[in-house]
């Protein structure tokens, strides 16, 4: 629990301190020996309730990033010694920022603050009074409502992380449906379930593929949102929600299994996002489409060499059943559109090992057949932090997909994995503009990147998709 507090100093103090700050005053003069004011270093002075400062270095204090890293290497600091009440002053940020800047720096305070739960049967629940100290009377209100949008995208990134960490024995699809439901309960957002049973009657025999190599059913969970009922346009978000992937009958090496439980990264984004919008009342339609299933091995799952008959009509030979991910996306589109009326498509998964050869863990691959999408995506990415490059394809990416048996092949050949995967997945779009996140590389991390994530789970591109779809 974090309680807010605006203008009163209380505890510790907290001061961003560069290379080049003015120390005129003579309390200091022992943190103006020892501190260099280097990017992220730390020195607390026990004076009084203490004074933390917290090195800026040469950093740009406009960078969204650098903002976030700076309250949570703060507030990290703090929680770590143990203290509950502070004061962040503001005024050096604020030198460089307007005071939506407050949106950016409550996220890097909230998730600061983070601590993930865990399996361990003792833990601890800490009260935080946190004052936002410097705030020029006239922006209080406006600083008030940024901080209230920053604590909903948290809200919403922790939501995703919490989702994506979740042992897969602890998380079936039939869970995490439930989850996704109890998320938005206090939303205008409507959650719908497709049923294994519903899938089987209408068809969906791509996603029912994979979901049957399971005891635990598969299902498909929706999220609908209607901000502005008057329009017609509907952003659907197509989020891949594989709550475990060995890999299928082309198992997985043991190596490889470690990020099994992750695989539903791309559905719990989804559903953040979606719940964020609804909670801040954003005049936009979007509806979130995630088909929720595990990737296992039964008697009498898919093969490769098999010819599955997908929801859209469109047939598929399977090339691998670790290509799995695709395969559930494709009738996921397909919902989209037909039920769901989608006017564009954004589709996000975990999808491929070799985007994470190309762009490591901080960079998003992109597919994009539509200019003007991308750029509006991109925008939002500044708004976010969140990393993203837009990738090449062409007609001779399609041909690497073409089947000889069937309409389309789940797998490409031994190159341009990240890219035929993605093309696998528009050829289902039926023209609609269309954007494909590849976050297989950027939903988790065993070593965090930035002071504002923890070891695991991210919560990737949520806060972009966001941004987005907020006017
Ligand atoms: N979920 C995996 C992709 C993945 C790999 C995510 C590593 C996170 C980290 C996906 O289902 C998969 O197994 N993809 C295969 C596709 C291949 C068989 C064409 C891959 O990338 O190896
Ligand atoms: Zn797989
Ligand atoms: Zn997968």
């Amino acid at each position: 629990m974090i309680e807010f507090v605006w203008g009163k100093v209380i505890g510790t103090q907290v001061i961003f301190a560069g290379e080049e700050y003015n120390w005129q005053e003579s309390r200091y003069a022992e943190a103006e020996k020892a501190f260099r004011g280097e990017y992220l270093e730390t020195y607390f002075l026990p004076k009084e309730e203490g004074i933390l400062f917290v090195g800026t270095g040469k950093e740009d204090l406009a960078n969204v990033n650098v903002l976030k890293e700076l309250m949570a290497k703060a507030c990290k600091t703090l929680k770590q010694k143990k203290t509950e009440q502070f004061s962040i002053l503001m005024d050096r940020i604020l030198a460089e920022n307007e005071i939506s800047v407050l949106t950016a720096c409550t996220e890097g305070i909230c998730l600061g603050l983070y601590s993930a739960p865990n399996y361990k049967s003792r833990q601890e629940e800490r009260q935080f009074q946190v004052s936002v100290i410097g705030i020029p009377g006239k922006d209080l209100e406006r600083a008030k409502q940024c901080a209230a949008e920053g604590a909903v995208i948290t809200e919403a990134v922790i939501f995703a992380r919490e989702m994506v960490n979740r042992p897969g024995n602890k998380l079936r699809p039939e869970d995490f449906a439930a989850e996704i439901q109890k998320l938005v309960k206090d939303t205008n957002a409507e959650f719908e379930v497709v049923t294994a049973e519903e899938m089987r009657n209408s068809g969906m025999g791509a996603l029912l593929a994979v979901g049957d190599s399971s005891e635990y059913p598969p299902c498909m969970a929706i999220l609908r949102y209607r901000g502005e009922p008057l329009r017609k346009d509907v952003t659907a978000l197509v989020g891949k929600g594989v709550t475990c992937d060995t890999g299928g009958y082309c198992l997985k090496q043991a190596s490889g299994m470690a990020g099994i439980r992750g695989d539903m990264a791309g559905a719990a984004a989804a559903a953040a996002a979606v719940y964020a919008l609804a909670k801040r009342r954003e005049k936009v339609n979007v509806t979130a489409v995630m088909p929720l299933c595990e990737n296992r091995i039964s008697a009498g799952s898919f093969l490769p060499g098999d010819v599955l008959t997908s929801y859209s009509g469109k047939t598929i030979e399977v090339g691998n059943t670790d290509a799995e991910g695709r395969l559930i996306l494709a009738d996921a589109v397909t919902y989209a559109i037909h039920h769901e009326r989608a006017s564009r498509i954004l589709d996000i998964a975990t999808l491929t090992g070799s985007v994470v050869s190309m762009l490591g863990f901080s960079i998003t691959g992109v597919l994009c057949d539509d200019q003007a999408l991308w750029r509006e995506f991109e925008a939002a990415s500044e708004l976010s932090g969140e990393k993203y490059w837009l990738l090449p394809f062409g007609k001779e990416h399609e041909k690497m997909i073409e089947s000889d048996v069937a309409d389309i092949k789940n797998v490409g050949g031994s190159v341009c994995g990240t890219i035929t995967a993605g093309l696998f997945i528009r050829s289902f779009a039926e023209g609609l503009p269309w954007i494909h996140l590849d976050i297989a590389g950027t939903a988790w991390t065993e070593t965090p990147l930035y002071e504002f994530q923890n070891k695991y789970a991210t919560g990737a591109a949520a806060e972009t998709i966001y941004y987005w779809l907020k006017r």
